[in-house]
């Protein structure tokens, strides 16, 4: 079978469940701003489009404790980040580069 090439590079994928009835969810640890901020920098390193990169939404991917959440695929690497630089570093580092940022990776354990 001849290789398919992935029609994205990279893909992220931001969780920004909200719960409504008050438990934690990654919504209340500013997930849409760090949306955003990384749609906003990809943009302004050129990444984004077919062959590059993309940036979406998801819902809760179930790994809650951990939050707030993105993942980023092929390599499926989940990341647990914390504020706006955070959010550069993965776009330049793993994004742009191809380089796993090690330090803000979610526990391998971490579930619900
Ligand atoms: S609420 Fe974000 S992973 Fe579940």
């Amino acid at each position: 079978m001849a290789e398919t090439k992935s029609y994205y590079e990279r893909h992220i994928f931001f969780c920004l469940n909200e719960r409504a009835n008050g438990e934690d969810c990654c919504a209340r640890h500013r997930a849409q701003a760090a949306f955003d901020r990384c749609k906003s920098q990809a943009k302004s390193l050129g990444l984004l489009g077919p062959g590059r990169v993309r940036v979406n939404k998801a819902g809760c991917l179930d790994r809650c404790a951990g939050g707030p959440i993105a993942v980023v695929y092929p390599e499926a690497v989940w990341y647990s980040y914390v504020d706006e630089s955070d959010i550069d570093e993965i776009v330049q580092s793993h994004l742009r580069d191809g380089v796993v940022v090690e330090r803000l990776l979610t526990p391998p354990d971490v579930g619900r």
